[in-house]
């Protein structure tokens, strides 16, 4: 009896051990210091997650992944995200003619928004106009052009911001709330909000990744999981029509390389200047389920997109031209990265068939979506 009782114990406490290490272990080390100030003199934050050789940059000006180190197949560390190396860089950019939203919070909604115009509860909404005749990212001064609050949590961050009700042409005052904890190669992006009208919403981030560090990313490999894409017009607003991937060079349910068929002769391709489309994700449910898989063959390095949303939209970097300097002055050529942003489809509040982006007021809008990184 006695010696059942000791090694009872001896087995508890081994067991409490176990636990405790294992939970120090997944405690990610969270720093914070200054970024800089923006031009009106804000002061603006950045906050470091690490976990062993991964570490994620966060800044509070656009919610910004300005840094996301991952190690390739023999532990050689890498930042895989384009950006700059000082807030002055993202300030310029995001306020400039060419502004490419490197690794911003986008919304109140991302992609566009047809005309920037769309109607709810039979009252019509008129948007600032910031790509040709459409509303693009949530319009010229969207969730990615402000400052937002942070604290920091367990394994992250979480960065909070008031969108007024009428800001940026939209109804409600929506209190967003983004938490981002990395676990390992796990970056969490949580996104929640609330409204005191009925609003659109429709958040993503806009991280543009090259999983080699340098180069372009013709030569990545990505799965999608989607049978089917929404084809656009010439704006890049969808027809409407949810269009087959067979026998398309939009057909990744199978890994393919993305050079493979990006230069194939096929309108939609011409009309987005190479991919720049919404996948209709093939969902099973409505939980975490993964979405996408990027492979850099020669890094090893692997990215899998896990999320809770319906579509999913994959740019390849084609308006990148060399004339973003962006991290250590380096220029941002054609395809240098490549952005997966989890979504509503485009243009959702013109098209009554699509999944709803519509927040009633009082309602909860939640989504998560993780980049978990890892080799092979
Ligand atoms: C859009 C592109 C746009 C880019 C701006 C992407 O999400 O789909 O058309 O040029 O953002 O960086």
């Amino acid at each position: 009896m006695g010696n059942a009782r000791i090694l009872r114990d001896v087995i508890i406490s081994g067991l409490c051990l176990a636990l405790l290490s294992m939970a120090m272990e997944a405690t990610t080390k969270v720093t914070s210091q200054p970024f800089g100030k923006m031009p009106d003199g804000t002061p603006v934050e950045i906050f470091t997650l690490g976990d062993g050789a991964y570490e994620a940059r966060i800044a509070t000006y656009g919610g910004v992944l300005v840094s996301m180190k991952t190690p390739d197949r023999n532990g050689k560390v890498t930042d895989v995200v384009l950006g700059f190396d000082d807030l002055a860089g993202f300030v310029r950019n995001f306020n400039g003619t060419s502004d490419a939203y490197f690794g911003a919070i986008i919304g109140r909604y991302a992609n566009r928004i047809a005309h920037g115009t769309f109607a709810l509860d039979g009252r019509k909404y008129s948007l600032p106009l910031n790509n040709g005749e459409n509303s693009l990212h949530g319009g010229p001064r969207g969730f990615n052009n402000v400052v937002w609050k942070a604290k920091p949590i367990a394994n992250g961050v979480e960065l909070t911001y008031l969108s007024k009700d009428g800001e940026a042409g939209y109804p409600g005052n929506l209190t967003v709330t983004v938490r981002y904890t990395l676990t390992k190669g796990d970056l969490r992006i949580e996104y929640s909000a609330t409204t005191d009208k009925d609003t659109v919403v429709n958040l993503t981030n806009h991280s543009y990744f090259n999983l080699a560090g340098d180069g372009d990313i013709l030569n990545h490999q990505l799965t999608l999981h989607a049978s089917r894409f929404t084809p656009v017009d010439a704006g890049l607003i969808p027809t409407g029509e949810l269009k087959s991937v067979d026998s398309t060079p939009f057909d990744f349910r199978k890994a393919t390389a993305i050079g493979a068929r990006i230069n194939a002769d096929d309108q939609q391709l011409h009309l987005g200047h190479g991919y720049d489309h919404n996948w209709v994700l093939d969902r099973k449910g409505s939980d975490l389920e993964e979405a996408a898989e990027l492979y850099d063959p020669r890094s090893g390095r692997m990215l899998k997109v896990l999320t809770d949303q319906p579509g999913i939209q994959f740019y390849s970097g084609n308006f990148l031209d060399g004339s973003i300097k962006g991290k250590g002055g380096k220029p941002y050529a054609l395809h240098a990265g490549l952005c997966l942003e989890t979504q509503h489809f485009p243009d959702s509040p013109n098209h009554p068939d699509f999944p709803s982006a519509e927040l009633k007021a009082g309602a909860h809008y939640h989504t998560v979506t993780v980049f978990s990184f890892s080799t092979r």
